[in-house]
């Protein structure tokens, strides 16, 4: 699905990512874990188009993709979420929704009359299933701006979602959630799995990672460290020195 090669980003004289190597499966939940600065937003941002970079290639199903714009990626299947929420808080839930399943180039194409007329009903269909599988039903007509953190951050991800993603990339999903707010979003993203949606998740809450990662990946100081199943994981010397800082 996805296929790092050598990847690279310099900014200044700061490696951000340094010669990462890194293959996301089919269906597959890989966690990309690492100390704060290790490189993780980077690699996301690299994926996702937003920086162009200093060496290396991605592919993305076979695909070399590592000079396309944003939006060609995202129409090539690739959606994310934000570390930072960015959801447009002068819009209603639904509305996010909305903007976002018709940010897609090709159904803009399709011109806005054919898609009033034709694709309508299933698009509400469509928004209408994303808010259920959210948990904002009862929020659609609210404005983002005044949803509480957690529902922001489940309008976040139901908004990735909207574009049907292949590949989704989820850059701290659970950050400042609470313990069964966790628990719910761990859910979520197993169902997305089922549902055949691969996923590369960035993420401090060992919790999460554990629980639904099927391979961890190790960044620090940009480059990968150590990779493997999560109980190797947490039994890695290096990875523990990478996170205590020390002798560990
Ligand atoms: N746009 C940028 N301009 C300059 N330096 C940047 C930029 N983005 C990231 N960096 C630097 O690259 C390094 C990696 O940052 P990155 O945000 O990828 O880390 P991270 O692993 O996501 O950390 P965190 O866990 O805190 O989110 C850091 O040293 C950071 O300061
Ligand atoms: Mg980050």
């Amino acid at each position: 699905m996805l296929d790092l090669k050598g990847v690279a980003r310099y900014f200044g004289g700061v490696r951000a990512v340094d010669g990462l190597e890194l293959t996301v499966g089919d269906g597959e939940i890989v966690a990309l874990i690492g100390p704060n600065g290790s490189g993780k937003s980077t690699t996301v941002n690299l994926i996702a188009g937003v920086f162009p970079l200093s060496a290396g290639a991605i592919y993305f199903r076979g695909e070399d993709i590592g000079g396309l714009p944003t939006h060609r990626r995202l129409q090539a299947g690739i959606a994310r979420t934000f570390q930072n929420i960015r959801l447009f808080g002068q819009l209603t839930v639904w509305q996010n929704l909305w903007v976002a399943q018709n940010a897609l180039e090709d159904r803009a194409r399709r011109g806005f009359f054919a898609r009033w007329l034709g694709g309508r009903a299933r698009a509400r269909e469509e928004i209408f299933q994303l808010l259920e599988f959210s948990a904002l039903a009862h929020k659609q007509d609210e404005l983002a701006a005044n949803l509480a953190f957690g529902e922001q951050r489940r309008l976040e991800l139901a908004r990735a979602l909207a574009s049907k993603p292949k590949l989704l990339l989820l850059d701290e999903p659970a950050a400042g959630m609470n313990s069964e707010e966790i628990g719910q979003l761990r859910e979520r993203i197993l169902s997305l799995r089922q549902r055949g949606v691969t996923i590369l998740l960035i993420e401090h809450v060992m919790e999460l990672v554990m629980g639904v990662a099927d391979r961890i990946a190790v960044l620090n100081f940009g480059q990968k460290i150590a990779e493997g199943a999560p109980a190797e994981i947490q039994a890695d010397a290096a990875v523990r020195r990478a996170y205590l800082g020390g002798e560990a």
